[in-house]
């Protein structure tokens, strides 16, 4: 069975020995654009290539780009460890062409390696193509799909966009029938969100530049950006339905299990998924320089670091439990991602002391959830204050009691969450005499 490794080491020497150039991950924390929290997709390191404004001494690029969903538009937090699919942390494998080749590669390069290099069988993959998108339609019929397995699709699927400004474009998705076994209907149909058809990968075909103010022009050549998930893709080859069974995923899973002495089957399964989603998001941030903090990129990052620590808690650890899942994580993916070996030991310290701070007050916050809870009627969401209490008094950020609360099917009010959180900072407005600066300042001038 190819290991993740083999499969993103498959599509590399693929798109290599088809004329591109392999280059590295960019940092997770993006160098060229202060419009994103975190790199969440393999174009953004070329953003600028796209839209013309730098040049490289290549026209064709491919990659294994590290991505974080955890905050911004594409944000996948809340669902991550209950679904098949979802991860803040996950490795976007992609080629992509800068004014060099358009369609008409993209597509036969496409088809070519997931049926011939990966060997998917031919009959199981369906195309979706923007609905006037009459070129991507005749050549998925040329490279031999039929015309049913072709599907026209009108909505924002398959126009795809960075965000609110930057390049985008019509895009053509590839499609897995896991089979009807399966409840789930082809893309566009009302039951498209079912786990039947299984989107692998994302051609888009880059010709537009998008402004904030909703219009766009025209790019001045035609480019390729393409994305496909290793985890997912790596889920299919290995006949697996869930990602976090892939020999990677798994692996993290059996070290959780291992340093809890929890059972990674059990019923306490969901704490393994999570805490090996999270391993892999904070100990790539932490390598790329993020630290946590209260605010910014930081604060995204402890809400991530101490979602974990809560399900890590939940396993019955006694003592901080995180930072020993390190080694392996290094294991399985330091060699393609050697900025993880030189920055385990600040990995290793940064997990331990977070983890050793946050459960001086873990046990009372939970605590006081509970009693807070108990005086609510059945169903009844948890009042904004008590949530602001956990965050402002025990460090709980609120998509961490929100995840408490998850298991209970209770909700916050988060309106009221959010009118706690104003009320405070219009208290600590009118309690601010000045930093000292203007008294400083006179002292100065009567000198
Ligand atoms: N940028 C596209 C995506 O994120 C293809 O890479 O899906």
């Amino acid at each position: 069975m190819a290991s993740l490794n083999d499969i993103r080491s498959t599509f590399l020497d693929y798109f290599k020995r088809n004329g591109h150039q392999v280059v590295a991950s960019s940092p997770l924390v993006p160098r060229n654009d202060p419009t994103l929290m975190f790199t969440n997709s393999g174009m953004v390191q070329f953003k600028n290539l796209f839209l013309g404004l730098e040049h490289r001494d290549y026209k064709r690029a491919t990659t294994a780009q590290k991505c974080v969903r955890a905050g911004g538009k594409h944000n996948d937090l809340d669902n991550v460890g209950y679904t098949a699919r979802h991860h803040t942390f996950f490795e976007m494998l992609g080629n992509f062409s800068f004014g060099d080749y358009f369609k008409e590669d993209a597509i036969p390069f496409a088809w070519e390696l997931i049926t011939r290099d990966f060997g998917i069988d031919k009959s199981r993959l369906l195309a979706t193509v923007y609905h006037t998108d009459d070129e991507a339609h005749a050549l998925w019929k040329k490279v031999g799909v039929p015309e049913d397995r072709i599907i026209r699709i009108a909505t924002s699927d398959n126009f795809w966009q960075m965000g609110p400004t930057g390049p985008c474009g019509p895009c053509t998705e590839i499609f897995y029938d896991h089979g009807d076994h399966i409840w789930g209907g082809p893309p566009g149909s009302a039951d498209e969100d079912g786990d039947r058809f299984i989107e692998i990968w994302n051609v888009v075909f880059m010709q537009n530049e998008q402004f904030a103010d909703g219009t766009m022009r025209p790019l001045d050549m035609q480019s390729i950006d393409t994305g496909m998930g290793l985890e997912r893709i790596g889920a299919l080859l290995q006949g697996k339905h869930d990602n976090y069974d892939t020999d990677l995923m798994r692996a993290l899973i059996e070290a959780s299990a291992h340093a809890s002495s929890v059972d990674p089957d059990g019923p306490k399964n969901i704490h393994h998924r999570v805490i090996a989603d999270h391993l892999r998001s904070c100990s790539f941030l932490i390598a790329d320089g993020v630290m946590p903090s209260n605010e910014g990129r930081g604060y995204v990052l402890r809400r991530i670091m101490r979602r974990a620590m809560r399900h890590a808690h939940l396993l019955g650890t006694k003592d901080p439990m995180m930072h020993k899942l390190v080694p392996a994580l290094v294991t399985q993916m330091g060699q393609a991602y050697p900025e993880l070996g030189r920055a385990q030991a600040l990995i290793t310290e940064t997990l331990k002391l977070e983890e050793e701070r946050f459960r001086t007050t873990l046990d009372r916050g939970l605590k006081l959830l509970e009693d807070e809870l108990a005086q609510l009627p059945d169903g009844q969401a948890l009042p904004g204050e008590a949530a602001f209490k956990l965050y402002d008094t025990f460090g709980f950020p609120l998509d961490l009691t929100q995840d408490a609360l998850r298991e209970k099917g209770r909700a916050v009010d988060t309106s009221g969450f959010d009118a706690a959180m104003d009320a405070q900072k219009a208290k600590a407005r009118a309690a601010w005499s000045g930093s000292g600066e203007a008294a400083d300042a006179a002292i100065w001038f009567d000198l």
